[in-house]
């Protein structure tokens, strides 16, 4: 599914301080594992919090083409009845993966040891995406492929049943191509094997051992080893899906900035392979206290009181990159308003998300008057000392590329800018966090 054609541009302003207590949606890389594993376990798994984004909402419309029956009841809860694993039919039209990387590289994956063909097509941004990265682990596994130039979609993909196990180590620290191999490996008798030299999200390990399946995880000369043994008999679930630390990111910053703040998140999950924004925030002095820490859906979660801080430059660690690798785009926003300098590196992959987010990034904040020097790995920030941006002169907006999280980083930079931020599209904020603008509404209402 993809957004409408037509852009929808926006001035976000200062609109005072952010108070009161919000929830933000579910986890969009829970969410699409959920609707996956429902999907391939026969009986019906149950699914409440589900993020009904445009990108979840792909990976639905993928699964049901793909034989699963899956519905949202009145109460908001979604029920799957899955086909069972080895038995995904054969979709008869191509598959519209409209923005949603993560769709698209962890269904390939799913295809990959089932005997079946799909074309997947997305949106231009997601057609630019690299899928190289999956398509040498699954080429390896037996399936094939026929791609667009440089390995892009449209693609289609003949999987192959049987696949071939395989020990795959990964060359990029990305959850997805790991969740890939290992969706892959669902279906492939005997074990198939990762090894990741630098952890990444581990939702898929979590998951597929809730659902059942045999997975080991261990470790060797400091690299993650993870197991999935094949022709694995998944079991329904009723999951509740924790709130998206990635989603609850803007608001932390929105809040940290905007003088007079006090907000409470609700509900975020806080996930240490996915956390370390909140850690970063709090070495530049940021107020964020954890409440209730507590575990949903076999995830920790907390709720999040956010309080108004002046924020220190910091030199960011690489090595929480991956971590927090959506999160850069609203950690620049913080940097840009901070006293001193922001150092970050290591973010090539920044580059090969929905859009080349430190070129994106750069080119917004320096058009709203922020001081950015970008790097080929990185941005260097020097910050206003809590001082507004001067905003986005008449008539210029900044361009989102098609980028959900440049949408909305740029829309937190508006309201901590004296003139505002005029953001060229605000349609693809509905891919991730459809109620952005409400909540927005609704924490800055006093
Ligand atoms: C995701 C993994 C990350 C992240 C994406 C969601 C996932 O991508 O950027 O938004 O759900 O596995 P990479 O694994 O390519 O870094």
């Amino acid at each position: 599914m993809s957004h409408s054609n037509t852009p929808s541009p926006k001035r976000f302003k200062s609109s005072g301080a952010l108070t009161g207590r919000i929830a933000v949606p579910g986890d969009k890389s829970i969410s699409h594992r959920s609707l996956m594993l429902g999907a391939l376990a026969v009986g019906e798994t149950r699914v409440s919090g589900l993020l009904e984004g445009e990108d979840v909402l792909s990976t639905a419309a993928a699964m049901r083409a793909m034989g699963a029956t899956i519905h949202r009841g009145d109460d908001g809860v979604w029920s799957i009845h899955g086909v069972g694993v080895g038995s995904l039919l054969q979709p008869e039209q191509a598959l519209d993966m409209g923005n949603s990387g993560t769709s698209t590289r962890l269904l390939m994956g799913l295809v990959a040891s089932h005997p079946i063909r799909a074309v997947f097509t997305g949106d231009p941004s997601l057609s630019k995406r690299p899928m190289g990265r999956v398509i040498t682990p699954l080429s390896q596994m037996g399936a094939s492929f026929e791609a667009s130039p440089g390995g892009t979609l449209p693609l289609m993909l003949r999987g192959i049943s049987p696949a071939v196990p395989i020990t795959y180590r990964l060359p990029v620290a990305s959850a997805q191509v790991k969740s890939a191999v290992l969706l892959a490996g669902l279906n492939t008798a005997g074990i198939t094997r990762v090894i990741e030299p630098v952890p990444t999200r581990d939702h898929s390990e979590r998951m597929l051992r809730g659902f059942g399946a045999k997975l080991d995880v261990g470790e060797e000369s400091g690299e993650r080893i993870i197991e999935i043994h094949g022709e694995a008999d998944l079991q329904p679930q009723t999951i509740t899906v924790p709130g998206d630390p990635s989603s609850a990111a803007f608001f932390t910053i929105a809040a940290l900035l905007a003088p007079g703040s006090d907000l409470v998140i609700e509900n975020v999950g806080l996930n240490p392979t996915r956390a370390a924004l909140f850690d970063v925030l709090r070495d530049m002095g940021g107020s964020i206290e954890e409440l209730d820490r507590r575990e949903v859906g076999g995830e920790p979660v907390a709720d999040l009181r956010v309080k108004h801080s002046a924020l220190t430059g910091i030199e960011v660690d690489p090595a929480v990159v991956p971590a927090m690798v959506d999160e850069f785009p609203i950690l620049f926003v913080a940097a840009s308003l901070a006293q001193g300098t922001t150092t970050t590196r290591g973010l090539e992959e920044l580059r090969v998300k929905e859009s080349d987010r430190l070129a994106a990034m750069a080119a917004a904040l320096t058009l709203a008057g922020a001081k950015v020097e970008e790097y080929g790995d990185g941005l260097v920030i020097e910050g206003t000392g809590g001082d507004p941006l001067p905003g986005t002169a008449d008539g210029v907006a900044i361009t989102t590329h098609l980028d959900h999280r440049i949408a909305m980083s740029m829309a937190v930079a508006g309201l901590a800018s004296d003139n505002g931020v005029k953001v060229d599209d605000t349609a693809p904020i509905a891919t991730s966090f459809p109620t952005f603008e409400t909540l927005l509404s609704v924490a800055t209402s006093g």
